[in-house]
């Protein structure tokens, strides 16, 4: 299996938040992840690539241990560092810099962090601008684009570092109607280029359209994890008939 997570555990306190999820994704493969809100959707996501510390339980990508060794104890801030580079993660507000242009924004980690020379990070850059669609805003600062624009930038700043996983959490919950349709466009690009990816969202009519699987999370236990036709077919499960019934 590509990613597979096992026995997922968060507390925060005594707050159980994630409990015991498992699941597996494989290579290319679109998991979209619903859910009510306090569920635990982004918990798992930031677990996964250990921005948050899972309590228990363990995350494999590609054959390698993430976090966690296989006996469970965590490894080095170092080591867990350079593994978070295997995921591309986009948040809900998005997260350029304000004081340098998009293309800036983009060729930065690369520079930085992956130490790519200028000039081959520059044509890496205009090649994600062009797929999401910003190559003629590359000079412009964040504050002179749009919502859509800003965070079809922060997608094309993820793919920089060149992903294995690409996670989101809530892409267009931030944005004004009218743009959420850009962003989910170049997602379902992505998804079609074969990218693997972990997506939280709201948008249900497209999490069926571009996902393999669907996972619903209700007070940190899977509700359902499956393929996406068995999900939507299936409504014999109260709490997610309930929860697909209430406009989510
Ligand atoms: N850093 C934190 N410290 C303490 N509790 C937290 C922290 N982050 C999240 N929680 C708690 O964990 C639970 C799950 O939160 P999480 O943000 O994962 O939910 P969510 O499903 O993403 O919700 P939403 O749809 O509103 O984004 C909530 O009870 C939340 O209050
Ligand atoms: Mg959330």
């Amino acid at each position: 299996m590509f990613l597979s997570i096992k026995n997922l555990n968060k507390y925060f306190g005594n707050n159980h938040v994630l409990n015991n999820v498992s699941t597996d994704l494989k290579k290319g493969e679109v998991m979209s992840i619903i859910g009510p809100s306090g569920s635990g959707k982004s918990t798992f996501l930031k677990c996964i690539n250990f921005l948050e510390y899972p309590t228990s339980g363990s995350v494999n990508l590609n054959g390698e241990y993430i976090g966690f060794n296989q006996n469970g104890k965590l490894m080095s801030e170092n080591i867990i560092h350079k593994q978070r580079k295997k995921f591309g993660m986009v948040f809900q507000n998005f997260n350029l810099f304000w004081h340098i242009n998009l293309i800036e924004n983009i060729i930065e980690a690369p520079i930085r962090v992956l130490k790519i020379e200028k000039n081959k990070a520059i044509s890496i850059a205009e090649d994600l601008l062009e797929k999401v669609g910003l190559i003629d805003k590359r000079f412009n600062f964040p504050k002179k684009l749009s919502g859509g624009q800003q965070q079809r930038g922060a997608i094309a700043r993820a793919l920089a570092m060149n992903p294995e996983v690409m996670l989101f959490d809530e892409p267009t919950s931030a944005l004004d109607p009218e743009t959420i349709n850009e962003v989910l466009k170049v997602i379902e690009k992505l998804a079609s280029d074969g990218m693997s990816m972990l997506i939280v969202t709201h948008e249900i009519n497209f999490a069926k359209k571009i996902s393999n699987r669907i996972m619903m999370l209700d007070e940190g236990k899977i509700v359902d994890d499956t393929d996406t036709d068995s999900f939507f077919s299936s409504t014999s499960n109260k709490r997610k008939f309930s929860f697909l019934n209430q406009g989510h």
